[in-house]
């Protein structure tokens, strides 16, 4: 949960969640997210269309639902969620864990991404902990609001520059050639 919107929303951002969530996940967005600057805007999984567009803002990242909550045990309407995220062009981020890969595939409801808790499934009682996050692939993250999935930074420029250095200079010790630097696509200045 924590690193499927932690990849998306940075300091300053929100992101919408259902109020049918698992408790740990609750206590993630209220406390845990909260800290590190992230709001998540609570509502109702049977709120109306006009409520929901109403809860987006110019930094909502992200929609997150529960196919089957624990332990409200409610079913969440991936579809009708997944158009109004499609609408507001951000991904919508299902938490598939209770539901299981079995019995529900939400892309074929239109999610985005998928996330299951791994450690439920292991032992259920946290002695490990562990997780994933499915990528449905068809969300288009180039829409602009993703600049961090989507740009190079400075920071990547110069790390890509250092390490193409750093092959040059073990190729030519290898082949005993003359390091020579040369620049790769995307490496320049
Ligand atoms: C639906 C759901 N999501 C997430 C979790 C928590 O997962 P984890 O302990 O791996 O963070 C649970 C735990 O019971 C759960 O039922």
């Amino acid at each position: 949960m924590l690193l499927s919107l932690l990849n998306i929303c940075n300091a300053g951002d929100s992101f919408i969640s259902i109020m049918n969530i698992y408790g740990g996940s609750v206590n993630l967005f209220s406390h845990t997210l909260r800290r590190l600057g992230i709001e998540c805007i609570y509502i109702d999984k049977n709120a109306s269309d006009e409520e929901i567009d109403a809860a987006f803002q110019s930094n909502t990242k992200a929609v997150f639902g529960e196919t089957i909550a624990n332990l409200a045990l409610t079913v969440f309407d991936i579809e009708r969620f997944a158009a109004t995220a499609d609408k507001h062009k951000v991904p919508l981020i299902i938490d598939n864990t209770f539901a299981t890969p079995i019995l529900c595939k939400p892309f074929e409801f239109g999610a985005d991404i998928i996330v299951y808790s791994t450690s439920n499934y292991m032992d259920g009682h946290a002695v490990q902990v562990g997780g994933v996050i499915v990528d449905s692939g068809n969300f288009d993250w180039t829409n602009g609001k993703f600049p961090d999935l989507t740009e190079q930074d400075d920071k990547d420029k110069a790390a890509m520059k250092e390490f193409a250095t750093k092959c040059c200079q073990l190729l030519s010790i290898r082949s005993l050639k003359n390091y020579k630097e040369i620049s790769l696509p995307g490496t320049q200045g």
